[in-house]
């Protein structure tokens, strides 16, 4: 499909899952080099990374891998609220553990740099980021991202997990909003 349209929304085709697909196996070649032979924990982000989640372990193949989910939100509608909130909690021990975040995407970063500090307030040993998505423009705070899959505009986008009103997660193509 070329054009979707979601409430009162329309999007258009922005990155094919093939491009998708390529940018999560690269990732996840520099990964496995950079991982293998350490017992790392990875924290899936909910809801918008499960398919991102997906897909890099199933290309990923570490051997002492642990995976786990938390959800948070920082979004209202397509404006970015700036509130960040733990929804579901971490069962895990992290302590003295290496944490890798699995993210859709890094916007202003504030998500991130919020989920990084309450890792290190847990005692994690490190923790690194691995985001499919990340928009260079509109990043606000200082964070350090150590796996990117594909740098992107400043423009909304919907698919491959990412959401607009909770519709539109489900397609397996990015599509960016149209503007009026
Ligand atoms: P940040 O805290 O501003 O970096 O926002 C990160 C979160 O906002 C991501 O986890 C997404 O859930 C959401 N987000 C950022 N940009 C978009 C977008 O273009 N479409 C859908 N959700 C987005
Ligand atoms: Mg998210």
């Amino acid at each position: 499909m070329n054009r979707i349209k979601l409430w009162d929304k329309e999007f258009e085709i922005s990155l094919p899952y093939t491009e998708i697909h390529k940018a999560i196996k690269e990732m996840a070649s520099n990964m496995k080099q950079d991982l293998e032979g350490k017992e790392v924990l990875f924290i899936c982000i909910l809801n918008g990374a499960f398919m991102f989640a997906s897909e890099l372990m199933k290309e990923m193949e570490l051997t002492d891998a642990e995976i786990s989910f938390l959800k948070l939100t920082s979004y209202v509608g397509s404006e970015s609220s700036g509130v960040v909130k733990e929804l579901i909690g971490l069962n895990e021990e992290v302590t003295g553990r290496t944490v890798v975040i699995l993210e859709d995407i890094v916007d202003t970063g504030h998500t991130m740099q919020e989920v990084i500090e309450q890792f290190k307030h847990k005692g994690a040993k490190e923790v690194k980021i691995a985001t499919l998505l990340y928009k260079p423009d509109a990043l606000k705070v200082d964070v350090k991202l150590d796996y990117v899959g594909l740098e992107i505009p400043s423009d909304f986008i919907v698919g491959f997990g990412l959401d607009y009103n909770r519709r539109g997660r489900n397609f397996k193509d990015i599509y960016t909003l149209v503007k009026e």
